[in-house]
């Protein structure tokens, strides 16, 4: 299918229409066997604050991002936009915008009980990520959808579409090889100006992508064990 004929317009108030559905199964041999492997190689991922200035495949990050892009939304309105940000000047204002924002949030807006929680994690105001990865996505979300005639069209569990699909997002880079940072610089309102989104778009995440540094540390953190986090009833 091209591109073009692929292309989404707005389904509210269509009528229901169905097409077939038959994916082929997995015998379930192969389907624990793939279960395992995805649940060790989904353990290995960590969050990355110390990017290499490497190149990675750009290929790669579109590829994720159309992942992403697949996912589950509220009414399907896919309330999500991606915008890979690819002009050094930018990338250079964003950085110095969040690293103001962070300044003054580490420095006290917010507040002990916040900093005591990112305290395991070694972060501060420095943001080198922003400048040094190879690429960088900001994730927007539309909160309402803006009619042919201008007229708001509201989109229903936007938080949970976006946080959804970049969830995908971050999977399909950690299994292509690449790792990722979901950063939220709080407030982020600067990135709808500095990017020039329009009005019904909020930022919701700025992820720098690529390979760790050669000498890339992590927090040693643990994860929470399946029988903490799943209840069977
Ligand atoms: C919604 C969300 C916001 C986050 N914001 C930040 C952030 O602003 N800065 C940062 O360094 N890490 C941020 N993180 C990364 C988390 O700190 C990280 O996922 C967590 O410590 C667990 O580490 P892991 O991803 O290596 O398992 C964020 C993660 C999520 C899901």
């Amino acid at each position: 299918m091209t591109e073009a004929a692929r292309a989404w317009t707005p389904t509210h108030g269509d009528p229901y229409r169905a097409v077939p559905y038959r994916p082929a199964r997995i015998p379930a041999a192969e389907s624990l066997a793939r279960a395992a492997e995805l649940r060790e190689r989904m353990d290995g991922r960590r969050t990355v604050r110390q990017f290499s200035t490497d190149p990675a495949p750009e290929q790669v990050v579109r590829d994720a991002i159309a992942c992403a892009a697949t996912a589950p939304s509220g009414a399907h309105q896919q309330p999500w936009t991606f915008v890979l940000v690819k002009d050094a000047d930018v990338r250079r204002r964003i950085r110095a915008a969040a690293e103001e924002e962070e300044r003054v949030s580490y420095e006290g807006r917010l507040g002990e009980e916040w900093l005591a929680a990112l305290r395991p994690l070694g972060t501060d105001a420095v943001k080198p990520h922003l400048t040094d990865a190879p690429h960088l996505i900001v994730v927007f979300q539309q909160r309402h959808r803006l009619g042919e005639d201008g007229s708001k069209r509201k989109h229903y569990y936007v938080d949970e579409s976006v946080g959804i699909a970049v969830g995908m997002l971050l999977s399909a880079l950690h299994l292509s090889g690449l790792a990722a940072l979901v950063h939220t610089p709080s407030p982020m309102r600067f990135l709808r100006e500095v990017l020039g989104r329009p009005a019904n778009e909020k930022a919701f995440a700025v992820i720098p992508v690529g390979y760790p540094a050669e000498d890339c540390e992590v927090p040693a953190l643990t994860r929470k064990s399946l029988d903490q986090v799943l209840v069977e009833v």
